[in-house]
């Protein structure tokens, strides 16, 4: 096996002022990549906002030897996500990696969610993708070659008090389930990291057990997906505290009614066992894999 290089290689890695977006930027830079280190500062909560803190990744990937630029702009607006991409244009001639990472939580129980709450964790988490995603994903169909990792969180299995959030982040495998799809001809791959670590984000939710939790045993898995070695596409993978897993949405073979049947609500009460059932699930890559696994039990 091969080391993983990303000499001659050009990535982007949104909030990568602190956290485990700082773990990518030195790891990636470390190899071989220039790298752009985005981030608008501020605070946990996504207030406020000042320069240091990706200046200060930009000068620690310097004295090692390695070449990167700053970005402070907000990737909440589309202003914000063209300008990143240009940044790394400008500087470097193009744009093979984008790590969208960047993010803040605003958590309360649903019936106190405000809509300010809604609109700012949208805005930053999956909004931003796109923002940041789209123009990248021009730049890098024009070289046929591209890999983006999206950054969803284990609150898509459901978390109290993250509705807005775990929404956003739910919403993260959808765009990237579908990048993979229209960029598989362009040499575009496209995953989804749900990390587990020990960051601000996150130090006092988790306790004494984060740490087991060092941003630096995601890294890996994030390297790996935006290496040229990275085989996969169309993945989740959830990465924490050294242990590496796929995450999936499935689909299970289910219950059918038969041809010309017409099921009441009370088939479906009666079948629920074989509804429920998971044995002899499928994952599928695209709609299609669903059409296929339709028109193969329809005409069984
Ligand atoms: N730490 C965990 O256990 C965990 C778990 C699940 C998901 N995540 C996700 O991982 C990512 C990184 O989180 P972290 O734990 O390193 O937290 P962090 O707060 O240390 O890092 C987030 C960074 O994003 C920057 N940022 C915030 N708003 C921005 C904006 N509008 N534009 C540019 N930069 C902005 C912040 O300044 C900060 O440096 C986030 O998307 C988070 O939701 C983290």
């Amino acid at each position: 096996m091969s080391d993983i290089s990303f000499d001659g290689r050009v990535a982007i890695v949104t909030g990568a002022g602190g956290g485990l977006g700082r773990t990518y930027a030195l790891e990636l830079a470390s190899r071989g990549a220039a790298v752009v280190v985005n981030d608008l500062g501020g605070s946990v909560a996504g207030e406020g906002g000042d320069h240091t803190a990706a200046q200060k990744v930009v000068d620690e990937i310097k004295a090692k030897g390695g070449d990167a630029v700053p970005n402070f702009d907000s990737v909440s607006t589309p202003e914000g996500g063209a300008s990143i991409v240009k940044t790394a244009v400008d500087s470097f001639g193009k744009v093979d990696v984008v790590i969208n990472n960047a993010g803040f939580l605003r958590d309360k129980s649903f019936l106190k969610l405000t809509w300010d709450d809604l609109d700012a964790v949208l805005d930053v988490h999956l909004k931003a993708a796109f923002y940041v995603s789209q123009p990248a994903f021009a730049v890098m169909k024009e070289n046929g070659y591209g890999r983006f990792i999206f950054t969803a969180s284990n609150a898509t299995f459901g978390n109290f008090g993250q509705t807005n959030y775990s929404a956003a982040k739910m919403g993260l495998v959808g765009l990237s389930n579908t990048i993979a799809v229209e960029g598989a001809r362009a040499g575009i791959l496209s995953n989804v990291i749900m990390p587990v670590a020990k960051t601000r984000m996150t130090e006092e939710l988790l306790g004494d057990f984060a740490n087991y939790l060092a941003p630096e045993l995601v890294t890996p898995m994030v390297t790996y997906l935006a290496s040229e070695a990275c085989t996969t596409t169309h993945g989740a993978y959830s990465a924490a505290g050294g242990r590496y897993a796929r995450v999936f949405w499935g689909l299970a073979q289910g219950w059918y009614a038969g041809q010309g049947a017409h099921p009441t609500a009370e088939d479906v009460q009666q079948h629920l066992a074989e509804i429920e059932e998971q044995a002899g699930y499928i994952v599928p890559t695209s709609t299609t894999d669903e059409i296929v696994a339709l028109s193969e039990r329809f005409t069984k």
